[in-house]
């Protein structure tokens, strides 16, 4: 097999006379392609990533309601919104750093989806994958996986391969054990593979504790964990909604 630097000395004799050569050196055209090469692994990669969320849940990883809700969007009105949006944005700053998770605790309305969508939207625009499911509906896919014969196992792994997972809804379902277990493994799963959990709740400390057991609340907020309680009133009361005329 001929080396590089023959096959570069022929192409080169080869070229018309006044062709201007883009690689002077065999080394030049090694280093080129290895820098094209990477390039790609790192498109192939990307999409990857991207298709990680559509292949479990059959959507994108973030549902269309979100989708367009960024940290600017968020409207500041009071001490405690401007520091939860502070947090979050931190949070998706220094993603990557350690794993830590975090868990957006508070009422109806208050924004939890939205500033983990603009954590979220953050993330994907930088090749991340994430994905944010509710509870209710991560229980669906498991029932579908039963009901059709199939193990949960996959399922489980493909949760665990995501970068950043957010479980919406936490505690909305109250006392199934079947639920306590999947969280529990889920969660276990994801800090020993130092991967993040984000959980958004409405339920305080002491009952997300008795839902999800000390030891996961520990694993949730070790590593720079942060817990952030989003104690204002509802955003949706805010908007006004159409009056139906009859
Ligand atoms: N500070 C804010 N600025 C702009 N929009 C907001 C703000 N807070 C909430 N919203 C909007 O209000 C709606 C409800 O917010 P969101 O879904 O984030 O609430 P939530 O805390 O997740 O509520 P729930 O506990 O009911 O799920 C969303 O459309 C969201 O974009
Ligand atoms: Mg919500």
């Amino acid at each position: 097999m001929k080396s590089t630097t023959e096959l570069f000395v022929r192409l080169q004799k080869l070229m018309p006379a006044g062709t201007q050569p883009r690689f002077r050196s065999a080394s030049e055209l090694m280093e080129w392609q290895r820098q094209e090469g990477l390039k790609r692994a790192e498109e192939v990669e990307k999409e990857n990533r991207l298709s990680r969320a559509q292949k479990i849940l059959g959507r994108s990883g973030i549902c269309d309601l979100h989708r367009n809700c960024t940290f600017n969007s968020y409207q500041v009105g009071n001490d405690g919104q401007k520091q939860a949006l502070s947090l979050a944005k931190s949070y998706a700053q220094n993603f990557g750093n350690g794993f830590a998770s975090f868990v957006f605790s508070g009422g109806c309305g208050t924004g939890k989806n939205h500033l983990a969508a603009a954590v979220g939207n953050y993330l994907l625009q930088r090749g991340h994958s994430v994905l944010v499911v509710t509870v209710p509906d991560l229980m669906l896919r498991i029932r579908e996986c039963y009901d059709g014969g199939k193990s949960e196992a996959a399922l489980l792994d493909d949760l665990c391969r995501v970068d950043l997972l957010v479980l919406d809804e936490v505690g909305v379902q109250r006392e199934t054990r079947g639920e306590w277990v999947l969280l529990n493994q889920i969660i276990d799963r994801r800090l020993a593979a130092m991967k993040p959990v984000g959980v958004l709740t409405n339920l305080n400390h002491q009952e997300l504790t008795k839902t999800l057991g000390e030891r996961v609340m520990d694993r949730l907020t070790m590593d720079g964990g942060i817990w952030v309680n989003f104690t204002w009133s509802s955003y949706r009361k805010n908007v006004t909604h159409l009056r139906v005329v009859k």
